[in-house]
């Protein structure tokens, strides 16, 4: 207007057709930018229970920015995870489909990847929510743990994010263990899980084998002198991990990368949620004018526990409630950077956990011994690495503005395979129709459209075993949930403190005949199995003939935990910023 009030009289015809243009041009820019395609946020928590959020019941926990997602969108009472422990239940949320289709269960006893100089990972043919996005011209980013492999064979980074559809990565290609805590807290989950197998006799075994190997073949010539000096070298730093764990293996485990490069060995856990915040804000910024991905993937609230300064103490529920509400603070953040970027209502935001809490985790420490470390499962039973409902379901809300409708539940049965399809859908982009893709598309239901059951049945599986069935006879009706193999608690609790996570098979469990049968619906505790009817009967035989059918149906793949593929340490394999001292810490930490 001023710029107008400078000229005179003369040109205000011309004045008043300029400022027509601008208008039009502002309106025009406007409309590029609504008629822009969506983005997606997705947010998934480590190990978060069902009763550790505000908005699903928890009234001395401070979850406000959570809340403030469910109240602005929908809560998702019954979303279930197909596998209750971090690795397979990622690769399911990322691809859409049961783990075992990737070779993400195994009769072994590894339910997850044992390191980072492993062979083991998610199949690079997998397609990711973020490689169907690619394809439609999103600009997408991973930050946080991932747990789903580095290298294949000698520095390929074939199943890092970045070969999985992602641009950016920045994140632990591990998990966070006890290992990490810094200072050491004295535990090591990686010897908590030595207890459920003799794994540690293969690894002494095999170091004893290998080294005889090495004098052997010296003594004889066989290898050569570079070839037996190689061995030597892997013996020996093999055979140092192994006495000097869990000291040397946090910086083996514990390390941050940014794409392929290590950024910091070990990790330095203290500043670690303000770093992926700052992370994931300027991915935001930095991307508004284009459509996006954004991934964020806390490595909290798993052990081992830590928090900035400002959130040591801030709980009423000790460090782990510490734990839980600097991570709902990251996800406010976050929001706060969609709302100042003007993204909130073309964003869709997924919030969820891979699993229940985790019950054994409890600390040692002088002082604190016994305090609970692991999440709260609020009323559901058990909890991660079982088939319970304190295992498998998971507290998630979704928000996208102005479709789905705010302040509003749905708790029909739902799974987060079921992100996948529903991703492709709002974005107008393609699922992979050369595979089976096991979840469902859910816009219809989350847009307030149709309340049908999305699954017919959904099966929980534990390795590659199905422990039980959870599906919905009738449209509108009860939720029934068949279960036929349970883990065996240590007594009094709901847990398996003697294997540390609770077991797939063998001793570990309990077989039932006549499977255990629970109404969900009236009964989420899972405290009173159903008698044994006709009715319950017919229930059985449901679930276990889509058991079968969908068995059946499940293409034989490599085990990638096998214990070659997810045990064997391979010294060249091992991520290092700096060979030999492997120590580096990332500059700018104090963003
Ligand atoms: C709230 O969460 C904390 C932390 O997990 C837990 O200790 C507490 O029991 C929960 N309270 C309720 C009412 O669920
Ligand atoms: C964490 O951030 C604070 C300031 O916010 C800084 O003083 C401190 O050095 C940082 N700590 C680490 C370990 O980077």
């Amino acid at each position: 207007m001023s710029a107008c009030m400078h000229i005179k009289t003369m040109k205000l015809a011309s004045c008043t057709t300029a400022l027509f243009l601008l208008t039009v041009l502002v309106l025009a820019k406007d409309d590029v930018s609504t008629t822009k395609k969506p983005n997606f946020l997705i947010f998934l928590v480590d190990d978060l229970g069902m009763g550790d959020v505000g908005c699903f019941g928890n009234d001395t926990i401070r979850t406000p920015n959570i809340d403030r997602l469910a109240s602005e969108g929908v809560k998702l009472t019954h979303n279930m995870v197909p596998a209750p422990t971090c690795t397979p239940s990622r690769a399911a949320l990322l691809t859409g489909r049961y783990p075992i289709r990737a070779g993400l269960a195994s009769k072994t006893v590894n339910t997850m990847f044992g390191c980072n100089a492993c062979t083991g990972g998610m199949p690079p043919y997998e397609i990711t929510f973020a490689e169907v996005l690619k394809e439609a011209g999103y600009e997408t980013a991973y930050l946080g743990k991932w747990h789903l492999g580095i290298h294949s064979s000698y520095q390929d980074y074939a199943y890092l994010p970045n070969n999985q559809g992602f641009d950016y990565y920045y994140g632990m290609p591990f998990t966070k263990i006890n290992e990490c805590a810094d200072p050491p807290n004295g535990r090591s989950s990686v010897m908590q899980l030595m207890r459920i197998s003799k794994l540690i006799y293969y690894w002494a075994t095999l170091t004893v084998v290998l080294y005889s190997f090495v004098f052997v073949s010296k003594w004889f010539n066989i290898v050569g002198f570079r070839g037996s000096l190689i061995m030597f070298v892997s013996v020996t730093l093999f055979s140092y991990l192994l006495l000097k764990y869990p000291e040397s293996s946090q910086r083996f485990l514990c390390i941050l990368m940014k794409n392929h490069e290590v950024v910091e060995q070990p990790i330095r856990l203290e500043n670690m949620t303000v770093r992926f915040t700052n992370q994931a804000t300027s991915f935001i910024r930095e991307n508004k004018e284009k459509p996006f991905l954004l991934m964020m993937a806390y490595v909290k609230v798993h052990t081992a526990l830590f928090t900035s300064k400002q959130f040591a103490g801030v709980s009423r529920h000790g460090q782990y409630g510490d734990n839980v509400e600097e991570m709902d603070w990251s996800v406010g953040k976050i929001l706060d950077a969609l709302d100042q970027n003007g993204l909130k209502d073309n964003t869709f935001v997924y919030f969820t956990s891979d699993h229940g809490g985790h019950i054994e985790e409890v600390a040692v420490e002088k002082g604190r011994e016994g305090e609970r470390e692991g999440g709260w499962n609020g009323i559901y039973k058990g909890g991660k690495s079982q088939v319970w409902e304190g295992g498998v379901r998971v507290p998630t809300v979704a928000r996208y503005p102005p479709s789905i409708p705010s302040n509003t539940v749905i708790s029909v049965p739902t799974s987060t395979m079921d992100i996948l399809p529903t991703i492709a859908k709002i974005a107008g982009a393609k699922v992979p129709d050369d595979r089976i893709i096991d979840g469902r598309e859910m816009t219809g239901m989350l847009f307030g459209k149709d309340k049908i059951a999305v699954h017919d049945f959904f099966f929980i599986y534990c390795g590659p075993w199905i422990h039980g069935v959870t599906f919905r006879p009738d449209e509108e009706g009860i939720v029934y949930k068949v279960i036929f193999t349970t883990p065996k608690w240590t007594q009094g609790t709901q847990a398996c403190f003697h294997t540390w996570l609770c077991q797939c098979k063998g001793r570990f469990v309990d077989q039932h005949d006549p499977p255990l049968v629970f109404d969900l619906t009236n009964d989420p505790g899972e405290h009173h199995p159903l008698k044994l009817t006709g009715e319950t009967k017919a229930l059985i035989q449901k679930a276990k003939a889509a058991r079968d059918r969908h068995e059946k149906a499940v293409e034989p793949v490599t085990d990638q935990f096998s214990l070659y593929r997810s045990v064997l340490f391979r010294p060249w394999l091992q991520p290092c910023c700096n060979f030999p001292y492997c120590s580096c810490k990332e500059d700018n930490t104090d963003m």
